[in-house]
């Protein structure tokens, strides 16, 4: 098994390049398999473990996907394909590849996925998906594991309301809808960039797909899509946390290729902290020399303070001066990487959805576990400026989310190394 070795107290300066951002080209990719007439070639494709899932599960369907990761291209031709049905093993290694469910349906009319199970993060449930899949007219039947959903007479457009904005439902649902017959209205869907980028990628197949980023989308249902040429957004969430990076190590890095539009929420809670932020239409410049102060956070789904933050934020309050509330909102059992801070000398109390942190001096290193990617991502930073050598294990999750995260760390100085134990 591979961890982290960090050796702390370095500060990071330089600049950092941001890659495409995961959570944008995962259903991205699950979308081309609308494509029935010319290969989609998707740039800025970054170099993820979750991309490689993502590509053996629409190859176990029979499409033809290739992946230059050195590249950062991924092309794939779906004009056949041969199976609807995704195997439990996939699905179990990312739950993600649900996304597959929205487009397999409108396009071979049934689809047969593995139950995703529960996560790390909480049980994550996929009941929104499935109400809008059956608003669009899809049987639903569930038994053996599996959740095989069919429209033996194709999908048709309907109104549907989600009781909670999922960014994984309003996916689905658009790509289901964007082959329905008539006009589907998608009520409190998620406003994530991420959905934004969806919506445009299905837009140039030749969907018609208004409203994404707000909260009514419209889609009026096409016959045919067909594949087409894409480059993804910038991955929001790797710049915030290479913006907490710069700030916990009193650092002075640009961050390249952030968009700063999408990170409004964490660049005004670093300001809050005493961090300076120099934003232009490049990327953002983060730096920070003295204290930093606690603020308090609360998840909520876009525009608020992103879950996927929520982590690398505790890493920093627990080095701040004073105490800080974190609030989750989003996820019930999101505070995993709360036991691995403690263990490195960090002062947290866990109240229900909140924890309380209360600032410490030094952090110290140890052996600490990745309990998911953006636990990961904590723990690294937390590494970053503790006293001595922390080694963090389970790196796995790490490496489905963040695309060389070791060399772009080492390439701003940071002492750290990937060893196979
Ligand atoms: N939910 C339901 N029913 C559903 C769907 C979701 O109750 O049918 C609940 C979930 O249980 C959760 C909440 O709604 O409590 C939010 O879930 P959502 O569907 O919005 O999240 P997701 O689509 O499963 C995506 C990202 C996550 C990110 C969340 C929230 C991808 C591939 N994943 O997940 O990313 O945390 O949105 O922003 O886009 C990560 O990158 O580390 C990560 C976990």
């Amino acid at each position: 098994m591979e961890k982290l070795i960090i050796k702390g107290g370095q500060r990071l300066h330089g600049r950092v390049k941001i890659s495409g951002a995961k959570n944008a080209v995962l259903p991205i990719i699950a979308a081309t398999l609308l494509g029935n007439e010319r290969p989609s070639t998707l740039d800025e494709v970054p170099s993820l473990d979750d991309v490689h899932t993502i590509a053996e599960v629409i190859r176990s369907l029979g499409v033809d996907a290739t992946f230059d990761a050195g590249e950062h291209k991924f092309i794939v031709d779906s004009a056949r394909i041969e199976k609807c049905e995704a195997p439990y093993d996939l699905v179990r290694k990312m739950r993600a590849s649900f996304l597959i469910m929205g487009p397999l349906l409108a396009r071979s009319r049934r689809a047969k996925i593995s139950l995703p199970g529960g996560c790390a993060i909480g049980t994550r449930p996929i009941d929104l998906h499935l109400k809008g899949f059956e608003a669009l007219g899809a049987s639903i039947e569930i038994g053996h594991g599996f959740i095989d959903a069919f429209a033996p007479n194709g999908l048709k457009g309907a109104r549907v309301y989600l009781d909670f904005p999922s960014v994984g439902a309003t996916e689905n649902i658009m790509m289901a809808a964007s082959m329905a017959e008539g006009q589907t209205v998608l009520e409190n869907p998620a406003q994530e960039p991420e959905i934004i980028d969806l919506a445009n990628y299905l837009n140039v197949m030749g969907a018609k797909v208004r409203g994404a980023g707000t909260n009514v989308i419209k889609i009026e249902g096409v016959n045919m899509l067909h594949g087409a040429d894409y480059t993804v957004i910038p991955d929001r969430i790797e710049a915030g946390t290479y913006m907490v990076a710069a700030a916990m190590t009193r650092g002075d890095v640009y961050i390249e290729n952030a968009i700063t539009e999408h990170l409004k929420p964490v660049i005004a809670k670093l300001k809050e902290a005493g961090v300076a932020i120099e934003e232009d239409v490049d990327g953002v410049r983060v730096s920070c020399d003295g204290p930093i102060k606690s603020v308090d956070i609360k998840t909520m789904p876009y525009p608020g303070f992103p879950t996927d933050m929520q982590a690398q934020f505790m890493a920093m309050l627990a080095i701040s001066e004073g105490t800080g509330l974190v609030t989750e909102t989003v996820f019930e059992n999101r505070f995993m990487h709360v036991d691995e801070l403690k263990r490195m000398g960090a002062n947290i109390k866990i109240d229900g959805r909140t924890s309380v942190v209360e600032g410490v001096s030094r952090l110290t290193g140890c052996q600490v576990k990745a309990t998911d990617l953006r636990a990961g991502a904590a723990m690294v930073l937390a590494g970053l400026v503790a006293d001595g050598e922390t080694q963090v294990g389970y790196i796995h999750h790490i490496d489905r989310g963040y695309d060389h995260l070791v060399e772009k760390l080492v390439s701003l100085g940071a002492n750290i190394r990937r060893v196979d134990e």
